[in-house]
């Protein structure tokens, strides 16, 4: 049986700040930004949005009333989570007006925990093949206002549906999986930033990726070739295009370029938008899905998941025929409909981020979101559907 991903839909908050703007105001050469970073706009979320409110704003996008009927297996992958017992997919089901007769799940492993999602979705649907499964990956990527962390931020949140006989990419059954306790990027329970050993952890990424994608070749047979596109975890888009100059290092520059064109194709909105931890790599597939010009059905696509902690993956999966047809092409219109904030004002929302539980109102009136956090009362957060 064919099982794969479906639909996918993304959401990411209505403000940005400009990278070149932000590299002025920390005395950065604007090219280390948008070159040596690769970011060229960073999502800046206000107060009114947080995982949950990111997540069900995704699937609402992509979800028909026939799909929430099929669902019954909801995983919210996130590091961003609002409660330490109650999981952020308990909520999102709600929202989103799902059965009640579903299972809801929180995952965490850093970056890599919604191709955990993915995958355990996969041997969900093989069991329940006329269900569906909600596999949701979302974030806010936190470093810390002038911190070399901080033109890495974002936020946003991909879901995936999950079925059989999917109309984008089916996944295949061979992956190659490793974990090691590294300390290369981590969040105490007391803080709402990541501390993070940067460079350190750019190297474990690498190290990492060449581990698994060996692991795979050698376990498949498969070779360099045999992929049409490699994607990758894009903590920023230059660490994936480092981790792709590994994979094409001695290969034939006119095929080398085939790859190189299609990540290009793959960081479009990763760009545009920064680091959404759990989503990003697959924020680089609908980027890659909606913006090749090269790719046809049958093509294999190579997947590189990361997180730290840390926890590798590498595996593959093929597109569909007419996957093009299958896409709603709304994340241009979506980044492009986006305000720009000063870096001024990015300072002040991002300084805005609830600290405690006490009672509060958030005013909604400027979040044109569909799903909006209002506020807290007696320590429970108010959701609200506009
Ligand atoms: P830094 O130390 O300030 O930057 O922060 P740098 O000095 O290394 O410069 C960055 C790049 O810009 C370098 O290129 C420079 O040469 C280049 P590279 O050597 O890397 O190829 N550069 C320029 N290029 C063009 N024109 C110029 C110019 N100036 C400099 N004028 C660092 C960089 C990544 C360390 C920092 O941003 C950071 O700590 N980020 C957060 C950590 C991170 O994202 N790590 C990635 C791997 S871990 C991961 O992916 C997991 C994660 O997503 C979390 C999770 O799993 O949950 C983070």
């Amino acid at each position: 049986m064919k099982i794969g991903i479906d639909k996918i839909g993304f959401f990411t908050p209505h403000l940005y700040v400009d990278m070149a703007k932000l590299a002025q105001a920390r005395n950065e050469d604007p090219n280390k930004y948008l070159i040596g970073i690769g970011q060229n706009k960073m999502a800046v979320i206000p107060p009114t949005q947080d995982a949950v409110t990111l997540a069900a704003n995704a699937a609402a996008k992509v979800l028909t009333v026939e799909d929430k009927e099929a669902i019954d297996l909801v995983i919210v992958a996130t590091e961003s989570g609002v409660d330490n017992s109650k999981s952020t997919a308990a909520y999102v089901s709600e929202l989103l007006g799902l059965s009640h007769e579903i299972r809801t799940i929180e995952l965490k492993q850093a970056c890599y925990a919604a191709t955990a999602g993915l995958q355990l979705a996969k041997g969900h649907i093989a069991l329940a093949p006329d269900k569906k499964a909600l596999v949701i990956g979302s974030d806010i990527a936190r470093y810390g206002l002038k911190t070399p962390g901080e033109p890495t931020q974002g936020g946003g949140a991909v879901a995936m549906l999950v079925s059989k006989d999917p109309k984008l990419v089916t996944l295949e059954a061979e992956s190659a999986y490793y974990a090691k306790d590294v300390m290369d990027f981590w969040r105490p329970l007391s803080q709402t930033e990541a501390k993070v050993d940067g460079k350190f952890s750019a190297n474990i990424y690498l190290e990492f990726f060449e581990k698994v994608y060996q692991d795979y070749l050698a376990k498949t047979g498969l070779k360099l070739t045999d992929f049409s596109a490699l994607l990758f975890h894009l903590p920023y888009t230059k660490q994936g295009l480092k981790g792709l100059r590994k994979a094409l290092e001695g290969v034939d520059p006119t095929v080398a370029s085939h790859y190189y064109n299609e990540f290009e194709a793959s960081r479009k909105y990763n760009m545009a938008t920064g680091n959404l931890y759990t989503g990003s790599l697959y924020l680089s597939l609908l980027s890659l899905l909606e913006n090749t010009d090269t790719l046809k059905a049958g093509d294999r696509l190579g997947l590189f998941s990361y997180g730290s902690g840390a926890q590798g993956e590498f595996f593959s999966g093929r597109l569909q025929p007419n996957y093009k047809e299958a896409l709603t092409y709304q994340t241009s219109e979506m980044l492009e409909m986006r305000a720009e904030v000063s870096v001024a004002e990015y300072e002040q929302i991002f300084s805005a981020i609830l600290t405690d539980d006490h009672d509060r109102k958030l005013d909604i009136s400027k979040d044109p979101a569909q799903f909006v956090l209002a506020g807290i009362k007696d320590f429970k957060r108010q959701y609200l559907k506009k």
